[in-house]
């Protein structure tokens, strides 16, 4: 009896932890950038909230993609999901077109969405100037499905990177539009800032954000990068005239390697700096590839483990998506009798 009143009571409290959920593309190489930017944040919110963790392939399709390197890139983010420490048994860890209602979802969310939002996104105005030969419905509609994502597991909070805070404030809008439209259905989504939320920018050009789809290969340092690639593109890596490894907004180069090292050797900056005062950036650079090294290895090696263990694999996403569905069709059913669709027999 007692027994049975504790387990109520941890029910009850793991019932109202708030609802995290995010997603990454499975679209090309995953940076350190991404781990330092959301993976390795999720780590730590895992423990604090009801947390779904997404893998976006339907988002991904927006842009051209090679079919047969979708599906490895599907496989090879799952294994890293796992590889860095998201764990199945605390988090909802699924494939977004395993839950048919994310599709679904975005065609009511449409009808509430006008176009006049959607082509004034940021990040379609720049998709369509880099893929000008593919402005297909898809681009347009991404940040609808976006919020679908969001809106379909009552989420309380989204951890987004600076580039996706204007789709968050629309999928906001969309919530309270579908709220004010139809009576309360959806929770409306805050985002959560990051305590370190610490933005990696390219080795190249520390005014641009650190991305996968960069063309200069130099620019970024991949998850799956080999200890000797990691070495060469630290040693290439853009930095000033000066010598000082010091952080300000002087010295953009040296203050993304700072804070590179800072996320990699578990430091703060103001740390780094102490532990690099005279020394120059000879000494400095390969002690940022040492310590990138020391956390990706251990990673890469669980990585290719967990690949070739593909029962495994498909166990985490089946729980996953079952856990998913079951609470993503329970909004859309809220959703289509709100909108007077006639159920199911
Ligand atoms: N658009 C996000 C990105 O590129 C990925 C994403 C899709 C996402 N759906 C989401 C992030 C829902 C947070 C919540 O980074």
């Amino acid at each position: 009896m007692a027994e049975k009143t504790v387990l109520n009571q941890t029910e009850e409290k793991q019932e109202k932890k708030k609802v995290l959920f995010s997603g990454i593309q499975p679209s090309g190489k995953i940076t350190i950038g991404n781990y330092v930017g959301a993976i390795k944040n999720w780590l730590t919110l895992q423990e604090d909230y009801d947390s779904i963790f997404c893998i976006v392939d339907l988002h991904a399709i927006t842009v051209a993609q090679e079919p047969s390197e979708l599906r490895a890139n599907t496989w090879n983010l799952l294994a890293l999901y796992l590889a860095c420490g998201l764990n199945p048994e605390k988090s909802t860890i699924f494939v977004q077109s395993h839950v048919p209602c994310h599709a679904e979802l975005a065609w009511a969310l449409n009808t509430v969405t006008y176009v006049g939002e959607l082509n004034r996104m940021t990040q379609f105005k720049d998709k369509c100037a880099r893929h000008a030969d593919n402005i297909n419905m898809g681009l347009m509609d991404y940040p609808v499905l976006m919020a679908s994502d969001i809106l379909l597991y009552q989420t309380d909070l989204v951890p987004v990177g600076a580039d996706q805070k204007q789709h968050l404030e629309l999928s906001r809008d969309i919530a309270q539009r579908f709220n004010s439209r139809y009576g309360t259905t959806f929770v409306v989504p805050e985002p959560y800032i990051a305590k370190h939320g610490s933005r990696i920018m390219s080795l190249q050009d520390a005014g641009a954000k650190m991305s996968k789809s960069d063309e200069n290969e130099n620019a970024f340092i991949s998850m799956t990068d080999t200890p000797d690639e990691i070495r060469r593109k630290f040693k290439r890596a853009v930095t000033d005239s000066d010598t000082r490894v010091r952080f300000g907004d002087d010295k953009p180069e040296i203050s993304n390697l700072l804070t590179i090292y800072s996320a990699f050797a578990g430091c703060t900056v103001q740390e780094a700096e102490k532990e690099f005062e005279g020394a120059g950036y000879g000494v400095f650079k390969p002690r940022i590839a040492d310590a990138v090294i020391a956390v990706l290895e251990p990673i890469q090696k669980e990585q290719k483990r967990l690949l070739a263990d593909k029962a495994y694999l498909n166990t985490v996403l089946a729980e996953g998506a079952e856990k998913a569905y079951y609470r993503a069709r329970r909004t859309l059913t809220k959703v289509y009798k709100k909108l007077g669709f006639v159920p199911r027999a």
